[in-house]
């Protein structure tokens, strides 16, 4: 439904003004008929045998009608469960009210088995009943400022009982009166002032009280005035009063009250001020909250100063579950007050009362009228994951909505219809609920169940052929025996199950075949391709149609195709057999390939690092062998260096040494220095091949002469000495400088310096004497 509406957003209607739902089958893992008719509304299944080709999935099964139908399902093959009402209980409406349980509401029972996400529509018709009877109750403020609307309700009897008769022939009246908790701050809780409240001594007075019963339910005119004589004014302290209580009460004592069964349940409020409500409870210490019951004795509500106020909520909750319908007749100044609590009580009306409540009747008439004339439907209980839908069929209706559904300005005698939609959004237990319009007794019990199961009305043979007699039939599909899998049961299996078995036919992150074969036992049975070849492979990953191509051909014409790689014929070569083979523009002076240094391919070098096209000729980037062939070229030619021991083995395989027939790529000349200083020049031939070198060596090494040791030491020792007494006359002469010019300086400030001689003025020394007073003198 919400895609629908959002599908109504966008297109904002479409011609009908009616949202049509396409019917589609979105499959999501399916294994059973029952997870198909489970999966949408409109997914049915198809239970013939053999309706799945070999290896494929049973999901196939699942899908709408019309495209199983069109696959070739059987129409009496297909499994398809709809919506089912059964209506359990429809007395008729009944026309004039003459009998004790009167009928307003038809049907009164129905049972829904639903698809999820299925809607169901049924019709609920509604009749307002001539004469059907009224119970009224007369709940009074007596707090001091009602004085003389009091008078006025007692010469009020005869009036209020007209009008009642007016609508019916079965009304009844019943009294009641409040002030406030007697308890402070509400009331003052003087001894005296309890016992007599109000503000003139001269009134008759009665006690302060929180809510009286006076009068129960009676047709008897005299009863009521009689004992609406007997109430005097009473008082309390503060203006908003203790209504809240009273009302509660009123609604949950339903046998004190004398409310008949059936019957329209009015509760009259008047008054002069606002009410307290729950919280309020707390200015005079009371916390426990209202829990909603009845507490009554010689009928006075005696939890009044334990308990605290009802909330708003708690007593809208009441009066609904209990039908009764509030009117607040209260004087103009409260008007908004009331106005805004009869918004949260729904079946509730706000009349205003005249200063001395002269129009009171009137104001019920009016208010009455307003309360029947509007008819609204609801439920209670509703299940989660149930949606309920109203749209009401009559001359004033409301709009259609998800929570309640009303006529306006209904006749009496009238009938109405609701057309109520429910959907179940889920598979869900056995549940129930009831609609009911508002106000009224009577209800319509919903019990809804849904459909999430199949009854295929399978053979009973656990050894049926179709499954190779080794399981039973479930919905079209083989239930195989433990040990044995496969569509047809044709796999034994030890200790695996299907599930590992499925395993093996995927690749790692594959899908079952690759989505090309079957999984038969576990392995892959490949379907062929639209071209009639067949795929291959273990998982049904080749095929021989996706290989490179050249010139617009497949492996160029000129090789096979095998699993994605050209397979070339004799004579071609190239990853696409773009290629003759030959190497033609390989070959070089001496009729080598590439000299050497890699390969032909497709009729060109291939060469190996650093060496160039076309032919491998040159080395860019190669290190120069003048260099790192001097240690071989030291001990071929000279037999020292590094490799004087070894050097046929670090040198042999590289170098020939002396004339060799070969080819020689490039040459070069070389001057070198060896471990031992010398200068070897050499001559270096490149041959065919990568480190392959021919060299000539000079036999002639360019030596230096080694220098005579004895001259060497003898110099170095003589010069050092000659230095060294330099450097000690030196030092000496500057010290002895030094010490002179030190002299100089001192004797000059000797003769600079007399004054130096006399006391420094300022200073004073610290002188301390110490008399002992021991001391005598000797
Ligand atoms: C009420 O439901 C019936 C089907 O149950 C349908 O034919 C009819 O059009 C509905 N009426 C409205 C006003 O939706
Ligand atoms: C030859 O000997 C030297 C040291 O004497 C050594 O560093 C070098 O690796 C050896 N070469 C081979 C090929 O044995």
């Amino acid at each position: 439904m919400d895609s629908c509406l959002l599908f109504l957003l966008l297109l904002l209607m479409d011609n009908n003004g009616l949202c049509q739902q396409e019917e589609v089958c979105s499959k999501s893992v399916i294994n059973s008929c029952d997870d198909c008719i489970r999966s949408g509304p409109y997914c049915v299944w198809c239970k013939q045998l053999n309706f799945t080709k070999a290896g494929e999935q049973e999901a196939v099964r699942c899908d709408t009608k019309a495209q199983l139908i069109e696959r070739g399902c059987m129409a009496e093959a297909i499994i398809s469960s709809n919506n089912e009402q059964v209506i359990k209980k429809n007395n008729p409406l009944t026309t004039s009210f003459n009998r004790e349980e009167p009928v307003q509401l038809a049907p009164q029972e129905i049972d829904l088995r639903l698809r999820p996400g299925l809607p169901m529509t049924f019709r609920v018709s509604f009749k307002r009943l001539q004469g059907y009877p009224v119970d009224l109750y007369y709940l009074m403020d007596l707090s001091f400022s009602m004085k003389d609307d009091l008078e006025n309700v007692k010469g009020l009897g005869q009036e209020l009982f007209a009008a009642l008769k007016k609508i019916t022939q079965h009304g009844q009246i019943g009294f009641g009166a409040f002030v406030d908790k007697t308890v402070l701050p509400y009331t003052n809780t003087n001894k005296e002032k309890l016992d007599k409240p109000c503000d003139e001594d001269s009134q008759q007075c009665q006690a302060a009280f929180g809510y009286r019963h006076v009068l129960s339910m009676t047709p008897n005119q005299i009863e009521f005035e009689a004992k609406v004589k007997e109430q005097f004014i009473s008082g309390n302290l503060d203006s908003p009063e203790g209504s809240l209580d009273a009302m509660m009460q009123a609604a949950v004592c339903g046998d004190k009250i004398g409310w008949r069964k059936s019957s329209t349940r009015l509760i009259v409020l008047t008054t002069d001020d606002g009410f307290h409500m729950a919280g309020d409870g707390k200015l005079a210490g009371i916390l426990e909250p209202n829990d909603e019951q009845c507490y009554m004795e010689n009928n006075l509500y005696t939890k009044s100063s334990e308990m605290d106020y009802p909330s708003v909520g708690q007593l809208a909750k009441q009066l609904e579950k209990n039908n009764i319908q509030p009117i607040f007749a209260v004087t103009e100044n409260m008007q908004t007050v009331y106005k805004q609590l009869s918004k949260m009580i729904p079946k509730s009306e706000v009349g205003v009362l005249s200063p001395d409540s002269k129009n009171i009747v009137q104001l019920i008439e009016a208010a009455y009228n307003r309360l029947s004339s509007k008819v609204t439907l609801t439920h209670d209980n509703l299940p989660d994951n149930v949606r309920v839908l109203y749209t009401p069929i009559c001359s004033h209706a409301g709009p259609t909505r998800d929570t309640e559904g009303f006529c306006d300005r209904v006749h009496v005698g009238e009938e109405i219809s609701f057309n109520v939609t429910v959907t179940a959004l889920s598979c869900m237990k056995d549940t129930s609920f009831t609609i009911r319009p508002l106000g009224i007794k009577d209800t319509l019990t919903v019990t809804l169940s849904t459909v999430c199961e199949c009854h295929c009305q399978d053979p009973i043979t656990t050894n049926h052929t179709h499954c190779k007699e080794k399981g039973s039939i479930s919905c079209g599909i083989c239930s195989c025996h433990e040990g044995y899998v496969g569509q047809f049961c044709e796999c034994a299996i030890g200790d695996k199950d299907e599930r590992s078995l499925r395993a093996s036919c995927q690749r790692q992150n594959g899908t079952e075949c690759e989505g090309r074969g079957d999984c038969v036992c576990g392995r892959c049975q490949c379907h062929t391709t639209e071209n009639g070849k067949s795929y291959h492979g273990d998982f049904c990953e080749c095929d021989d149609e996706h290989c490179e191509n050249f010139q617009n051909k497949l492996c160029g014409g000129n090789g096979k195709c095998n699993c994605g790689q050209c397979e070339c014929y004799p004579g071609f070569e190239g990853t696409a057999c773009q290629c003759k083979v030959s190497d033609e523009s390989c070959r070089t002076v001496n009729n080598t390939v590439c000299y050497g240094r890699g390969t032909c391919k497709c009729n060109r070098c291939e060469c190996k690092e650093g060496y160039q096209r076309p032919r491998c000729q040159q080395c860019l980037g190669c290190p120069d062998t003048c260099q790192t062939k001097l240690n071989c070229i030291e001990c071929l030619g000279f037999e020292s260096g590094p490799f004087k021991k070894n050097c046929s083995a670090a040198c042999g395989k590289s170098i020939f040494h002396g004339m060799v027939d070969q080819f020689t790529i490039v040459s070069k000349q070389c001057q070198q220095k060896d471990s031992e200083g010398c200068w070897i020049k050499f001559k270096l031939d490149q041959l065919v091949g990568e480190d392959n070198y021919r060299a000539e060596i000079l036999r002639e090494r360019d030596c230096p002469e080694p220098p005579s040791i004895v001259a060497i030491i003898g110099g170095s020792i003589a010069s050092v000495a000659l230095i060294g007494i330099i450097v000690l006359l030196l030092i000496k002469l500057l010290i002895y400088m030094k010490d002179l010019k030190e002299f100089r300086k001192f004797e000059n400030e000797k003769k600079k310096s007399q004054w130096a001689k006399a006391d420094n003025p300022l200073f004073h020394k610290a002188t301390t004497t110490v008399a002992n007073p021991t001391f005598t003198g000797e």
